[in-house]
């Protein structure tokens, strides 16, 4: 049996750290008999490099073609890179955009999760953070702020640029269905996230989760402001179990829960649509200060790569196979420098992808 899965890997760490979520997949497969069947595709930096767009009709027709896409990242530094001289549209982040879009990957998830082992990274107090906390935004990625219309006038003599924010019922239902069909996989919480004292789009999204709601009574539902959300990720974030919200919003309390967990490197996402279908990638950039060096936390997208196999092949053993390969690896005390402290031993991309490779057992 063998799984068709997409590669992008990407630009700045991106190729170091996927060559690592390779070796674990097909490590796996060979414990629990699979195989992979690998396709590379070019998005991002490297698609501009060869092609001179970030994303091709070939690259989607290809992604379109397989069962799963696993990505490193995308972009490189502004101020350096040439491929912040081309206009917006031609940039290494509207690939992402152009194929979150195209392929219709409605539903973003991105965990947070405060491990055990790391607690020491966490930038919170410890009263608060006593007992773990573990969260997952589910975030709306192709409608909203992002693909409304956008342009730049004049408007009375002044230079004024206009971004629409539109939402129809459908897009928050589906979304929603999501929110609260993982919801109920989990500690069965949903708190949805909106601007619903200021914008109608949200007042809307409010009408229709509460509706979608009905339907599983055995969810609890409660609404919040973005700004008070923002500020209860930091003040008591053990509160959360799954946030719901729209793309923009989503954006900006994603990076927050994040980092609040003090081991971006360790995050993992997935990005799908209504079939089985998903893209899956680590929650960090690409890092390009830091790309070739070796360094890299490869962990994410080795997480990420878990989540492929659950979401979208549904191999739940042997992404929890994974995922216990990462924990022992971690609790043998091996670090990547992002996650170092005292009295652990500090080990490379590849080590560390390695380790957790020996770790893999049924
Ligand atoms: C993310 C990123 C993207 C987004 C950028 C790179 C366009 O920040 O995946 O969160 O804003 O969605
Ligand atoms: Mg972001």
């Amino acid at each position: 049996m063998s799984l068709r899965i997409g590669i992008i890997k990407g630009d700045g760490i991106g190729p170091e750290i996927v060559t690592e979520a390779i070796k674990v997949l097909n490590k796996t497969g060979e414990i629990f008999d699979f195989s992979c069947d690998f396709k590379q595709l070019l998005l991002g930096g490297a698609s501009i490099d060869v092609h001179g767009v970030p994303l091709t009709e070939e690259t989607i027709a290809a992604a379109k073609q397989c069962e799963a896409v696993l990505m490193g990242s995308i972009g490189g530094d502004a101020k350096t890179s040439p491929w912040y001289q081309l206009e917006p549209s031609k940039r290494p982040e509207a690939g992402l955009l152009g194929i979150r879009k195209a392929l219709n990957l409605f539903a973003n998830l991105r965990p947070a999760i405060l491990y055990e082992e790391l607690k020491g990274a966490c930038p919170l107090k410890e009263e608060i953070t006593q007992g773990g906390f573990d969260l997952m935004i589910m975030r709306e990625l192709t409608g909203g702020l992002y693909f409304g219309r956008r342009e730049t006038k004049e408007i009375d003599g002044l230079l004024t640029a206009i971004d629409e924010l539109t939402y129809n019922e459908d897009e928050i239902r589906r979304i929603a269905k999501r929110g609260f069909d993982i919801a109920r996989k989990r500690r069965k919480k949903v708190t949805s996230v909106d601007k619903a004292n200021v914008l109608d789009s949200s007042r809307l999204w409010r009408k229709i989760v509460e509706e979608v709601a009905e339907e599983y009574p055995d969810v609890t539902l409660e609404h919040m402001l973005v700004d008070n959300c923002a500020m209860q990720l930091v003040k008591d974030p053990k509160q959360f179990d799954v946030i719901l919200t729209e793309n923009m919003f989503g954006d900006i309390l994603s990076d927050e829960a994040s980092m609040v967990t003090g081991s971006i490197g360790m995050l993992a996402s997935a990005s799908l649509n209504e079939t089985k279908f998903g893209l899956y990638e680590p929650s960090g950039g690409s890092a390009p200060d830091i790309a070739g060096k070796g360094i890299a936390n490869p962990i994410a997208t080795i997480l990420s790569a878990a989540m492929m196999l659950r979401f979208s092949f549904d191999r739940d053993q042997e992404a929890d196979a994974v995922e216990r390969a990462v924990s022992q690896t971690l609790r043998d005390g091996y670090r990547t420098i992002d996650i170092m402290s005292e009295g652990k031993i500090q080990v490379g991309t590849k080590e560390m992808g390695d380790l957790i490779c020996e770790r893999i057992h049924k």
